[in-house]
């Protein structure tokens, strides 16, 4: 077994161990359909080899929308706009992965922005409403119609975004849930939103439908983030995951923990998450992805050979070198990014999305 072999993923067979993660390119029209533009960035990325591409997260409802430009999963035409992408990177051997999110506390309509309680998403914008149950139950079925319009679409999986602060993982972080009723109490109490979910994805699709989830390992805020992810998971399995990806941060947690940590990675540095995924693995029976800090094959060969995780799944790298996995075929040179973050600022500046460095920006 190495990065370049196969693995079967419920009814899907990846070509090798290398994901795309999900990246908001804001290169959708603004209504949330394909753009031409965000067609060619993802079936660069098939053309160059890589097994399986993560979309952007999709917003499953217009009330959790995070920015202009974001693709929408809110309706089937949305999605079903996606179906010449997804064709296209078929036709090169990639498999694509639609990822659902709703943006919580950080949804772009402040005034109508929801969470799992009421809380200040950035200084000098109001505060952020507590669902109501039959909020909850609503977001729950915008889950499920949105799962069962990418498989109709053609898209080979979906991934549930349960991290970086999202409305999903606000539910399970004590940070953003102070609720009395029985979605707040206990690390359960906090899943059963998630849980809830899944179900309703699971019941939506086929059962050889890979429905994926990627999850905090850490919050870097809160306790007991990591010691109650065994328990989510052994509950996610029971209920039909089929993958998950490890990732960590809110962006409320210090800025050396962000998401998208700032720092060139050294050869032989372990991955961001890397001692987290080494535990669950040996938990778990699904496969294991892990994101975050990944720039040398070196590095990924290790992980896969020690059984560390399964797949491993890079960002930053891909935007620099949409070429990268196709280079380290034959040429293990590291990846180029530095992790200087400079591929933030088109996203928020409404500039195209690319490395800034790369394209000699300023
Ligand atoms: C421009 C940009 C957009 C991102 N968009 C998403 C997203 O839509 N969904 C998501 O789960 N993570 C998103 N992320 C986080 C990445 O998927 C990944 O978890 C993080 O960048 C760490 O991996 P890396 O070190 O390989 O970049 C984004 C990151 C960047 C830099």
């Amino acid at each position: 077994m190495n990065i370049f072999t196969p693995i079967k993923i419920n009814g899907m067979v990846v070509k090798n161990r290398f994901v795309r993660s999900a990246t908001q390119e804001s290169l959708a029209t603004p209504e949330g359909f394909a753009s031409e533009r965000l067609t060619n960035v993802l079936v660069e990325l098939a053309k160059n080899e890589l097994g399986m591409i993560i979309t952007g997260h999709a917003f499953v409802s217009p009330e959790g929308r995070a920015g202009n430009l974001q693709q929408s999963a809110a309706s089937f035409d949305a999605v079903n706009s996606f179906r010449e992408t997804v064709d296209q990177i078929h036709k090169y051997g990639g498999k694509v992965v639609l990822q659902l999110a709703h943006a919580g506390g950080y949804a772009k309509d402040a005034d109508n922005a929801v969470g799992p309680s009421s809380f200040i998403a950035r200084d000098g914008r109001k505060p952020c409403r507590e669902m109501t149950k039959s909020e909850i139950a609503h977001a729950v079925s915008c889950f499920a119609n949105a799962a069962r319009r990418a498989e109709e679409c053609g898209f080979d999986g979906v991934q549930l975004h349960a991290a970086h602060g999202y409305l999903l993982s606000e539910f399970l972080s004590p940070y953003y849930n102070k609720r009395q009723d029985e979605y707040n109490g206990d690390a359960d109490n906090r899943a059963r939103f998630l849980f809830e979910t899944l179900e309703a994805v699971r019941a939506a699709v086929s059962p050889d439908f890979p429905v994926m989830v990627k999850i905090n390992a850490e919050n870097f805020i809160d306790d007991g983030c990591f010691a109650a992810l065994p328990g989510i998971m052994a509950g996610m399995e029971k209920r039909g995951l089929d993958a998950v990806e490890l990732s960590g941060a809110l962006p409320v947690s210090p800025p050396q923990f962000m998401t998208i940590r700032p720092g060139d990675i050294k050869p032989n540095a372990p991955a961001y998450y890397e001692e987290q995924a080494k535990i669950l693995k040996t938990q778990l029976h699904i496969p294991v992805i892990v994101v975050g800090g990944i720039r040398y094959r070196e590095q990924a060969e290790r992980m896969i050979s020690e059984n560390v995780c399964d797949m491993v799944s890079l960002c930053r790298p891909l935007i620099r070198e949409p070429e990268l996995i196709a280079r380290w075929q034959e040429d293990p040179t590291r990846a180029a990014c530095i992790s200087c973050n400079r591929c933030l600022r088109p996203l928020i500046t409404g500039r195209d999305y690319c490395c800034p460095i790369k394209n000699q920006l300023h």
